[in-house]
């Protein structure tokens, strides 16, 4: 039998390096990172978590020279999380002016001035059961909780924050948190809004580094159930209108079809959560030599670009910079 003639070639755009960088599609860079950076307020010397190699705790005196670590390998923001020494029913170190997140802001804008500074806004690290916000019962209270949002949004905007990132799933908790820094005179203050963000079993080292596993019960009445697609659209669309200015989808590795999904519903930049099981597995699995850390990090990264995330939180930003740099 004659071998069939064939005019069309995928293969002809692979042949050589050249050619298969002038047709590759999307691209990672430096400017798509985000760092995440847990600031403990009970500590001297920075702690390993231990589910999460090359991550560690941090105390404030060490997160000038964390950020400058960061702005030197060209990573353009990062994401602090505190962990207060005083814990009560509602969390109320999350609005103290002399809070760990507040104090680490400023350490890290008098270090870096070009930082771009971003705080998750949430309370599970705050509160002394666990859950995102105030109880009612063993229920959030969500208008109650949206009061308590207001204020930690504005005492972060005293402080000095670039970016507000509302972590808890309330309802309305962007016009409240839009509401009340515009009523407070920082209009310019953005808000990266966790919109669509799933109750996940791949939080599991977060919550030991953060310590924030709830005390009783889970975060199901708040976060998102794993089956949802068209909620996720809602949600992400609600924060539009209520005037986000960032959009996020968490975990990130799960949920390539809800990236996409919300990258075509909105036209604002999209960030997506490398989560902490996410980046636990890899580790874990690099460590056993199993898998080529490099090759899978940088191979994921662009996943969620191709997926259509403009920005990465993930705990790889500065490996995946130094790389980028290499490669
Ligand atoms: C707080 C918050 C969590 C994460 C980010 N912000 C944990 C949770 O919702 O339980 C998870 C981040 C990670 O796993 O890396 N609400
Ligand atoms: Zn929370």
């Amino acid at each position: 039998m004659p071998l069939p003639r064939l005019t069309i070639r995928p293969r002809r755009l692979r042949r050589s390096p050249a050619i298969r960088r002038m047709v590759q599609e999307n691209s990672l860079t430096v400017n798509d990172l985000i760092y995440p950076l847990f600031v403990d307020e009970g500590i001297d010397e920075a702690v390993p978590v231990k589910s999460m190699p090359g991550v560690f705790r941090i105390p404030l005196a060490d997160v000038a020279k964390n950020v400058e670590a960061i702005a030197e390998a060209g990573i353009p923001a990062v994401i602090f999380f505190g962990i207060p020494t005083h814990k009560d029913s509602v969390g109320s170190e999350a609005w103290n002016d002399q809070g760990i997140v507040q104090q680490a802001i400023r350490a890290a804008k008098c270090a870096v001035p070009d930082m771009c500074v971003i705080a998750d806004s949430c309370f599970c690290e705050y509160t002394d059961h666990g859950h995102c916000g105030v109880l009612s019962g063993e229920d959030v209270n969500n208008d109650q909780t949206l009061l308590n949002l207001r204020k930690e949004a504005v005492s972060y905007a005293r402080a000095g924050i670039d970016i507000i990132a509302p972590s808890g799933m309330m309802d309305g908790m962007i016009a409240s948190i839009r509401q009340a820094l515009d009523d407070d005179g920082f209009s310019e203050i953005a808000i990266m809004s966790y919109a669509v963000k799933y109750a996940s079993g791949y939080f599991g080292p977060f919550r030991d580094a953060a310590d924030s596993t709830p005390s009783f019960g889970d975060r199901a009445s708040y976060q998102m159930a794993s089956g949802n697609r068209l909620e996720a659209i809602r949600e992400a669309l609600l924060d539009v209108e209520e005037g986000a200015d960032f959009l996020m989808v968490k975990p990130a590795l799960a949920y390539m079809d809800i990236i996409r999904d919300v990258r075509e519903a909105s036209l604002l930049p999209l960030a997506v959560y490398n989560v902490s099981g996410e980046y636990a597995m890899v580790k874990a699995a690099a460590h056993n030599g199993w898998i080529d850390e490099q090759r899978v990090v940088m191979e994921t990264l662009l996943g969620f670009k191709r997926a259509g995330a403009n920005l990465i939180i993930t705990y790889h930003a500065l490996d995946a910079a130094r790389w980028l740099k290499i490669l």
